[in-house]
């Protein structure tokens, strides 16, 4: 089946393009490489380089697809709060444009990237996708937003959803060929490691005075190569059950701040430079995923669950890609 991967050229997008190919499918890209990077999709691919609320581009990019997998999306907590107008314009608004061209073209299967910032705070960790759904950032009210849109036109029989609710995405493909670049990298691992290796500053802990055991933020880091391959085995169940279905991801393990900057040391083999800095603006202390119901339907057993493994992976690209995909052409 041809697959239409929107954002296909980012991060998560591009494994799970890899993961598609490898299991047969046909795929088209569509990305405005604002973020994503025209070598991390593979030439077995089609790219169409354009904005998600194109109708030229996404006329193109619809034709002969059997389905859409939907990434392309702004993804910074802090910088939702700080700019909520850029997060409702892309993840809502250009996001809606895709919905209705889909539906116009009569695809019907729809796999949405969707995020665990949708819960907000934790009542109770594990988080169960019964969670209430009480986001307290912008970027997840605009996830959630869009959710619901899916759900409301599912019930019209128009589609079939299933959304992913991932909780933090970490570490680089098996083989070393895809891995995290984002200008400017905000994310902890990445940062940690630069900041062992001394290719970044110092790592300012975001807030140590939070109610977990050492006070840092405990979160749940899954590796990116078990969140594509969930994306594929989505799109295999997506013609069963009901026609919207929710999944959340994670390894099912918190890990702290701290927890994590030593496992940047042990695997690095150097120390971290930390400072203590203020807490970042809509970070919840605590998020950890229970995945049973993506076990059951899905059958998602993470391969790289382990916080060492998953350092280990992102260390790996780092290493071998000390600029990210700067200067190199697709594969
Ligand atoms: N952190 C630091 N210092 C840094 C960077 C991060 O202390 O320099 C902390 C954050 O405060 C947070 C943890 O490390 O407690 C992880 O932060 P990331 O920025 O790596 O990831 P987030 O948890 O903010 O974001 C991720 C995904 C989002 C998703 C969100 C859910 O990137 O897409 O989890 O809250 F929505």
């Amino acid at each position: 089946m041809r697959v239409l991967v929107t954002g296909g050229a980012g991060y998560i997008g591009s494994h799970a393009v890899r993961e598609l190919l490898e299991t047969g499918h046909e795929v088209t890209v569509l990305d405005d490489l604002s973020e994503g990077h025209r070598a991390a999709v593979p030439r077995a691919a089609q790219l169409v380089v354009g904005d998600l609320a194109d109708r030229e581009a996404l006329g193109q990019s619809l034709s002969g697809a059997g389905a859409v997998m939907h990434f392309a999306a702004r993804a910074y907590v802090g910088e939702s709060v700080r700019d909520p107008a850029a997060y409702y314009r892309t993840n809502v608004a250009k996001a809606l444009e895709l919905l209705w061209a889909t539906i116009e073209a009569g695809v019907r299967r729809f796999v949405f990237s969707s995020t665990c910032a949708v819960y907000g705070d934790p009542r109770q960790v594990p988080m169960q996708e019964s969670h209430p759904r009480r986001p307290i950032n912008p970027y997840g009210a605009t996830k959630l937003a869009f959710e619901r849109a899916l759900e409301d036109h599912a019930a019209t029989g128009a589609l079939r959803v299933v959304a992913l609710r991932y909780f933090n995405a970490a570490g680089c493909h098996p083989d070393g060929s895809l891995g995290e670049h984002h200008d400017p990298e905000t994310h902890l691992i990445p940062l940690a490691i630069d900041a062992a290796t001394g290719a970044g500053p110092r790592l300012t802990i975001f807030g140590d005075d939070y109610e977990t055991p050492d006070g840092t933020c405990i979160r749940d880091y899954v590796h990116v190569t078990d969140l594509a391959r969930a994306h594929v085995q989505a799109l295999d169940v997506s013609e069963a059950g009901a026609a919207f279905r929710a999944f959340n991801l994670g390894s099912e393990t918190g890990s702290s701040v701290l927890e994590v900057v030593r496992a940047v040391e042990r695997v690095t083999g150097r120390k971290v430079e930390t400072t203590r800095g203020a807490r970042r603006p809509g970070d919840p202390p605590r998020l950890v995923a229970s995945a049973a119901e993506a076990r059951a339907a899905l059958g998602f057993a993470p391969r790289f669950a382990e916080l060492e493994t998953i350092v280990e992976s992102a260390y790996r690209w780092r290493r071998q890609h000390p600029r990210g995909y700067h200067e190199e052409a697709r594969a």
